[in-house]
């Protein structure tokens, strides 16, 4: 590839490069709100660390170790950039979205929490950021503020808005929703919570990949997502955190790699992000999340996503098109991502009929049960589409929906 010039979306070359569809050539993967496909370049990557470059990273002084330092620091860089973070060492890396979460709650924002104070979540959120909330609040007495959704499947922004108070110690907000689609603005959501002088969590778990994301813009608090929904592997997440909450972060495990000094009378520990990261760390995984952002960064994204959303726009149609077939959700702004029902049958029932026909959706919950309970839906089955889907795709699965609902109903 010419230096500079990104790739166009061509979802053919694009499944090239992602050798499972080698693998599986009837696979109609739908369920990329779940776990991305891993490019060929990531799994190279990976393999020939543990080949060529293994050793654990800052303690030894050979050179294969200095080396995967290097790399794994290297990769902090890579992340940073990646989201335009202010400084690389706002990077913590973690084992996923889920624990860069609950280090927010219990290692920062837990030691300001005072009785009286409120947190502010969304109806909408993945239990990875509606359960660490909930527990933290139950454990300190504080109370959890749970912002309602719009019929059309929105954030209630005017009801956001009034929630926030000055008890308010922290708000904590889905970038993109991984059941109904619904986009966010973050940009306005920061500006509301920053306007009352609260921090702010956005979690990106589904938007990081594909949604450029200009944190120094942005200026939110904390940013947390996971590097298997981003082409890399799994069991790596980051945590971003602004620099003037450098100093209030507290360690979450306790153990090596996050020391300054230890006497039997007490521990001194290293500085954010170093004292997040107790233990051995991820370091293949970390190394292959920087490889995956070297994946992401060869496409135009602005384009992918146009793409993606019209491709979208047309299953949305083709979805609604078949009788008795309900969309769950209709978001003024929303993603690759789609929730239905078929009458008469279990979303449990429609998955599986579908994987006959190799086509893998999600049927469930989604990790997002108030936000059903609310809807009154006891479960959906989601499609949720990435840069390798395309209208063949779409085509398979709305087919495959027809006969199905033709044979059983
Ligand atoms: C919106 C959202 N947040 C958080 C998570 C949790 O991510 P992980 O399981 O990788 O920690 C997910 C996973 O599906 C998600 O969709």
């Amino acid at each position: 590839m010419v230096e500079g010039r990104k790739i166009l979306g061509d979802p053919a070359a694009i499944k090239q490069q992602f050798p499972i569809f080698s693998e599986y050539p009837e696979l109609v993967y739908l369920d990329n709100a779940a776990t991305t496909q891993r490019p060929q370049q990531v799994i190279n990557r990976i393999n020939n660390f543990h080949q060529q470059e293994n050793a654990t990273i800052r303690r030894g002084v050979y050179q294969l170790s200095a080396r995967a330092t290097q790399e794994f620091e290297a990769a902090r860089s890579t992340v940073a950039n990646f989201f335009k973070a202010p400084q690389d060492d706002c990077i913590a890396f973690t084992q996923g979205a889920t624990e860069s979460v609950n280090i927010v709650a219990r290692s920062i924002i837990k030691e300001k929490l005072k009785p009286g104070d409120n947190i502010v979540v969304s109806l909408m959120e993945h239990h990875a950021n509606f359960v660490p909330w909930q527990m933290l609040s139950q454990a300190t007495s504080t109370e959890l503020r749970v912002v309602p959704i719009t019929e059309s499947g929105d954030l209630d922004l005017d009801k956001l808005n009034s929630l926030i108070d000055s008890r308010t110690a922290v708000v904590a907000i889905v970038h993109i929703s991984n059941t109904l689609g619904t986009i966010n603005p973050i940009k306005v959501i920061t500006q509301m919570a920053h306007a009352k002088e609260v921090p702010i969590l956005i979690d990106a778990a589904q938007s990081a990949t594909l949604y450029p994301i200009n944190l120094t813009e942005l200026d939110c608090d904390f940013l947390v997502c996971s590097a298997h929904k981003m082409f890399g592997p799994f069991g790596v997440g980051v945590l971003y955190v602004h620099p003037r909450y450098h100093r209030q972060v507290q360690p979450y495990n306790y153990g090596g790699g996050i020391i300054r000094s230890v006497k039997v009378e007490g521990t001194e520990f290293l500085p954010y992000p170093h004292l997040l990261e107790a233990g051995t760390p991820n370091v293949a995984g970390v190394i292959g999340l920087a490889e995956a952002i070297r994946v992401i960064k060869k496409f135009d994204r602005e384009s992918l996503v146009k793409q993606l959303h019209k491709l979208t726009q047309i299953a949305r149609q083709k979805l609604a098109d078949i009788e008795g077939l309900s969309l769950v959700g209709n978001p003024t702004l929303s993603s690759s991502i789609i929730s239905f029902s078929l009458a008469g049958m279990h979303p449990h029932d429609v998955a599986s009929f579908l994987n006959e026909d190799h086509i893998a959706v999600r049927a469930g919950q989604h990790c997002t049960q108030p936000l059903l309970d609310y809807l009154g839906w006891p479960a959906t089955v989601r499609v949720s589409l990435s840069i390798y889907n395309n209208l063949q795709d779409v085509d398979r699965l709305a087919d495959s929906l027809r006969e199905m609902k033709d044979f059983l109903i």
